[in-house]
């Protein structure tokens, strides 16, 4: 009998093809919704390999009701809604998708800084709701990026990418990560590692690109709101526990930061209280890899890995060991 795989959400294209051509057995979760717990525990029963979503939590419990797996294949690049350790200890593979949406990740981030630099969502709200009464000399006063300070929290390949581009808005790029990267990168990105508290203080924007992990849970928290300048802005398009999201309501709404962009949130599609009320913060809903080409090429990657893997070879992009 051909080995089964359980895809979790309909995918963009090419979808299902190429572990259908490789001569697997397909079950699909067909509804445009996260699949509950009740059917993803029915439906690892008999499954041989998971492509999942950053929204399916597959922990030690779902792990004892899928006797048969052999591989996860995360449909993103972060793996937090994985426990990798359990996973790996009864012999399953866990992988991922890098590199495929580093561009997207970085066009998206940089959305966002310009976005929330330059007001661009109260703006957009005020022409909609027919509140524009017209060019004003003093509307909507945005923060300037060319020529500023961008710190960087998690300089791994899709902070890199972001580095990449603030060249062309003549940025000087400083950067925090719990290890210094390659000093050939820094030469190459003209990047300057600063300690945390030093980044805070001296950046214009921050953009948060650290996986998360017990090390990055709310790195971003009030005292590190407060460090910031008051005409900050921040960013996250990583995870939104990295960010202490009731401390940042108050900051936006006191003033103690400029404004945020924010593309993930804690309790997702919960947004914290007190967020939507302000207009100091542009608000996207998940769209980091979403762009068709990082999508498809998502699909390919967790195809290829599930291939891999049940042919008997090792995988493509496994989740990276926690250090
Ligand atoms: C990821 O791959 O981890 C992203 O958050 C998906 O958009």
């Amino acid at each position: 009998m051909s080995a089964e795989v359980l895809i979790t959400r309909p995918l963009p294209a090419p979808g299902a093809s190429l572990l259908e051509a490789a001569g697997f057995r397909v079950q699909m979760n067909t509804h445009d919704r996260p699949i509950t717990d009740t059917e993803l525990r029915a439906g690892v029963a008999s499954a041989d390999a998971l492509l999942c979503m950053l929204t399916d939590r597959i922990d030690a419990e779902l792990l004892d009701a899928a006797p048969n797996l052999r591989v996860i294949a995360n449909y993103a690049v972060g793996f937090d809604n994985i426990n990798v350790a359990e996973a790996r200890r009864r012999g399953i593979e866990v992988t991922t998708t890098p590199d495929v949406l580093t561009e997207a990740t970085a066009d998206l981030t940089w959305a966002l800084m310009l976005g929330a630099a330059r007001q661009l969502g109260a703006g957009e709200r005020m022409v909609r709701a027919g509140q524009w009464q017209g060019w004003a000399p003093d509307q909507l006063l945005g923060q300037p990026v060319a020529g500023r300070v961008l710190g960087i929290i998690g300089m791994g390949a899709i902070g890199q990418a972001v580095a990449r581009r603030a060249h062309g808005f003549g940025m000087a790029v400083r950067y925090f990560n719990r290890r210094r990267v390659d000093p050939t990168i820094e030469t190459a990105l003209g990047a300057q590692f600063l300690p945390l508290d030093e980044l805070l203080a001296t950046s214009d924007f921050v953009s948060l690109h650290a996986p998360r992990n017990e090390q990055s849970h709310r790195i971003i928290d009030a005292a590190a709101l407060a460090r910031m300048k008051s005409t900050a802005v921040l960013i996250n398009t990583g995870r939104g526990a990295l960010i202490d999201e009731a401390a940042l309501v108050v900051a936006l709404r006191e003033g103690r930061i400029a404004a945020a962009g924010l593309d993930v949130f804690e309790r997702e599609p919960e947004l914290a209280e007190g967020l939507i009320e302000l207009d100091n913060v542009v608000l996207a809903p998940h769209l980091g890899s979403a762009s068709t080409e990082a999508r498809a090429s998502m699909v390919r990657l967790c195809s290829e890995n599930i291939i891999e893997v049940l042919g008997g070879r090792p995988a493509l992009t496994p989740a990276p060991q926690p250090s």
